[in-house]
Parts: structure tokens; C-alpha cells; sequence
């Protein structure tokens, strides 16, 4: 059964017993599930009290831009995907990657709650912060144009299969494999400081679910092609997946400069944060076989590498054949 056409309620009712790679991310999804409840966030009342104005702003814009993202992602997910998705397994994959989005809109409202953020606020920073918004609609775009509850486009023609594949392209792998990284960064140069570490915790598993969620676009979008190689027989689309590609690193690095300017925030600056986005932009190029855009040689954020990251490096710099370590 392909991944992607036209279906009837009665099609894909029955499992193969061949385990293809989204039976894999099924269940390796399944085994990642933990819930926020577990940590205990409110230990890092002090250190949230404790921090400067300036740390408190970019801490506040990250949990501003991830409070509706997280439900952004679970709208294109079931707005606009999963009405075209065949295989049974896949759809078993992307109903378990739903259910992490709600757990990390969990954790978020928990960080809202525990911190006493003004809520408004929170929820109104990606309508007002211009380049939060540039991103968001950028996603939004592509989903609504594919979207089923608006018309929809015919997933059995290749016009249709193009919009779908840009769609999960921009979602997965720009918006949850290069803006979600980059603030996941963020978050990891306050750990750095020795601040927030259960707020940083719950982060780390908040990465780990979003890089299988970047797998499962690589391998929609791979599968696709596979089934349809006219889809790449097309020079003119393949430019255009790669240009996208750049167009969503150039509007993070924008974001980047608007968050950080030419300060030094948590230990962190705009060049440092700019040079790990671009090292990650050419890994995402290169999983989907183009060659490096940027051309950054190696993480230049050190302390992505010390040894208490370890067993999240293969989450953080991560290459097709690593998922198998978790
Ligand atoms: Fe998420
Ligand atoms: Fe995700």
C-alpha cells in the first residue's frame, strides 16, 4: 500500500507483517512516551526569579513561541496529513507523534502555571513578534494549502503529491528539525549556567520526541520519492526544496539576531547561536541529499559536546542511520 492517496474507510484495515521503518518509529515513539508530571519544574522557581531582565525576555520568547507551536504542529498534523496517509503502520506512527504534542503543550502549560506567566501573553507572542510570526505562517501556508477541511488537493496526482511533500518538508523538517533545534539550544545554554535544570530536563525529552518527529518527515518525505521518482525527476521542485530549506534558515537566523542582538545572554551570542543553526541547516540538507549550504565544518557550540550530553548527542546531530540507540 503506498504512503500516500486517496482512501476509503475500509482501506488499511489489515497490518502486514512486513515492519517497515514507520512500524520501527511506532514503537520506538511508544517507548519514549513520559509525561511532564514527572519532573518537578517548580524547583527552579528561584533560578527563574533569579534571572536578569534581559535572561528573562529570551526565556519568555522561547516558551512564547513553543506554546502555540506545539499546537500548530498538532493541527498540520491532523488537518492537514494524516487524511492523505495510506499505510496503516504510518498512521500508527503519526497518531503516537500527536499524542507527544499534546504531552509537550502539557509541559508548557505547566511552565506557564509553575512560573505564573501571564498567559495572554504568552499565547499573543507569536501574533505580535513579527519574525514568530513569519515562521508560524510559513507552516501555516503549506498545511492550509493541503488542508482536507478546505478542499484539499488530489494526492493521486503529482501536483498534489509536490504540495503534500512541501508540506511535510516545512513542518518536520523546517519547523520541528530547524526552529524547534535551534531554541532547543537555547534552553541548553541555560542549563549551561547551571540554571533551570528541571525545566531543562523536561527539554531534553521534548528533543528527543521532536527528532523522531524529524525522522518521520525524512521518511515520508524519502518513501514518497521512492513511490513517485517523478517527483525528483523534476529539477525545478528540487531546487525548490532545497531553496525552502535555506529560506526557513535564513528566517531563524533573523530570529536569532532578533532574540540575542549583540549581546551575551546565558553565555550564548548571535554568531555562536548563527554558526550551530547553519552546521545543523547542512545536516538536514545533506539527510535529504543535498550537498552543505553554509558549510560549518563542526558544532561550534562546545557545550553540546560534553559528557553529560552524551546520551542526547545522537537526538542533537543526528544522521539517518542513529536512531537506533534510544
Ligand atoms: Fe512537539
Ligand atoms: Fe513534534
Amino acid at each position: 500500500m503506498p504512503l500516500i492517496g486517496k482512501k476509503k474507510v475500509t482501506d488499511g484495515i489489515k497490518l502486514s507483517d512486513n515492519l517497515n521503518v514507520f512500524a520501527d518509529l511506532y514503537v520506538k515513539q511508544k517507548q519514549a512516551i513520559r509525561f511532564p508530571e514527572e519532573i518537578n519544574i517548580g524547583l527552579d522557581l528561584v533560578d527563574y526569579k533569579g534571572m536578569a531582565d534581559e535572561e528573562r525576555k529570551l526565556f519568555h520568547d522561547l516558551v512564547g513561541y513553543f506554546v502555540t507551536s506545539e499546537l500548530l504542529v498538532q493541527n498540520v498534523l491532523g488537518e492537514s496529513f494524516y487524511p492523505y496517509i495510506m499505510d496503516p503502520r504510518a498512521k500508527m506512527a503519526m497518531t503516537v507523534q500527536m499524542f507527544m504534542e499534546d504531552i509537550h503543550s502539557d509541559f508548557f502549560e505547566m511552565i506557564l502555571n509553575t512560573f505564573s506567566m501571564n498567559r495572554d501573553e504568552m499565547y499573543n507572542k507569536s501574533s505580535t513578534h513579527p519574525i514568530m510570526k513569519k515562521k508560524q505562517e510559513m507552516v501555516a501556508e503549506a498545511a492550509n494549502a493541503i488542508s482536507v477541511s478546505t478542499g484539499g488537493v488530489d494526492p493521486d496526482t503529482i501536483k498534489g503529491k509536490k504540495a503534500i511533500l512541501n508540506a511535510i518538508l516545512i513542518n518536520n523538517i523546517i519547523q520541528e528539525g530547524i526552529f524547534f533545534y535551534s531554541a532547543f539550544a537555547m534552553y541548553f545554554a541555560i542549563r549551561e549556567t547551571g540554571r533551570m535544570k528541571n525545566v531543562c530536563n523536561g527539554m531534553d525529552l521534548v528533543l528527543i520526541d521532536e527528532s523522531f518527529h524529524l525522522k518521520m518527515g525524512m521518511e515520508m518525505i524519502l518513501t514518497m520519492i521512492e513511490e513517485t521518482p517523478e517527483l525528483v525527476q523534476d529539477e525545478e521542485f528540487v531546487q525548490h526544496i532545497r531553496d525552502t530549506i535555506v529560506a526557513g534558515a535564513e528566517l531563524e537566523l533573523e530570529f536569532l539576531q532578533s532574540l540575542l542582538g549583540s549581546r551575551m545572554t546565558f553565555g550564548i551570542n548571535y554568531n555562536e547561536m548563527a554558526d550551530y543553526l547553519k552546521y545543523v541547516v547542512d545536516r538536514r540538507l545533506e539527510e535529504l541529499g543535498f550537498g552543505p549550504h553554509y558549510l560549518v565544518g563542526e558544532n561550534p557550540l562546545k557545550f553540546l559536546q560534553k559528557q553529560d550530553f552524551k546520551t542526547l548527542q545522537n537526538f542533537f546531530e543526528i544522521t539517518p542511520n542513529q536512531y537506533t540507540n534510544f
